[in-house]
């Protein structure tokens, strides 16, 4: 995507009116992916990734964390943490969308969610030991809104926690209502972060035709560095930036 795509406004109500709008259209055009084998092997590896990823880089153990997932969307994220021995009453989630804040306290009753924009977390400083953000910054084309949401963020985690990041890097010429998160742009929002990232999951749009070739083909496909579509891993506060 280039830069003249992304929005400048002063009032970060229009960004929000934006995305309620580009997510209640793609709501009503978007057809379930969920049965699709080449979709299911990509969150496989997203998944197994993450666990690898937080087993070597991350030292604390998760029954003793606390964990805040912004744009959590359905929570799916959060169910997950909580397999891995996150305690329910240490499970935030927080979105815009009041429908998928609706769907995911029906899920996760014992989880706290709050509807609202990432932008005025209500939470005090150093709250959480993890805090997600998968396919969020690509859904914000305003770059005010971006940066205020990675403030908070910052604001909200502890010097020892970790920014847990899943988002796509390379733009999508069929949505422009998403922008490709680099890792330039990655910086720009997080200038004293160290970026622990690494690239994951084959193209969404080959991997969901491959049908019964999946098993196969997936693997070989994947293998091919600009085939990867996404980054994940952490973004860890530097030690020059944090106190102690
Ligand atoms: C592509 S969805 C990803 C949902 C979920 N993280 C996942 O991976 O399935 C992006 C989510 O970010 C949310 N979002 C975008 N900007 C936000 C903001 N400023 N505050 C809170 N949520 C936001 C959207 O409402 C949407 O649910």
């Amino acid at each position: 995507m280039t830069e003249s795509k992304v929005i400048h406004t002063d009032h970060s109500s229009n960004e929000v009116r934006r995305i309620l709008s580009a997510y209640a259209e793609r709501e009503r055009t978007h057809k379930s992916k969920q049965g699709n084998p080449g979709r299911q092997r990509l969150l496989r590896e997203q998944y197994d990734t993450l666990e690898r990823i937080l087993a070597w880089r991350f030292q604390h153990p998760l029954s003793q964390c606390k964990v805040l997932d912004v744009g959590c969307g359905h929570g799916g994220l959060l169910g997950w943490f909580h397999e891995r021995g996150v305690k329910p009453e240490n499970l935030y989630g927080v979105d815009l969308l009041p429908n998928r804040i609706k769907i995911a306290r029906e899920t996760f009753p014992a989880f706290t969610f709050l509807e609202g924009n990432a932008e005025q977390l209500a939470f005090p400083d150093d709250s959480f030991d993890l805090v997600s953000v998968f396919t969020v910054f690509s859904s914000i084309l305003d770059v005010a809104m971006a940066k205020s949401v990675a403030r908070n963020i910052e604001r909200v985690l502890t010097s020892r926690g970790v920014v847990v990041w899943f988002d796509m890097r390379y733009p999508n010429p069929w949505n422009p209502a998403i922008r490709a998160m680099t890792k330039s742009r990655i910086r720009e929002l997080f200038p004293s972060f160290e970026l622990q990232l690494e690239s994951s999951i084959l193209l969404p749009p080959i991997a969901y035709r491959l049908g019964r070739l999946t098993d196969r083909a997936y693997p070989l496909l994947a293998s091919i560095p600009i085939m990867r579509s996404h980054y994940i891993g952490l973004l860890r506060p530097s030690r020059e930036s944090s106190p102690g």
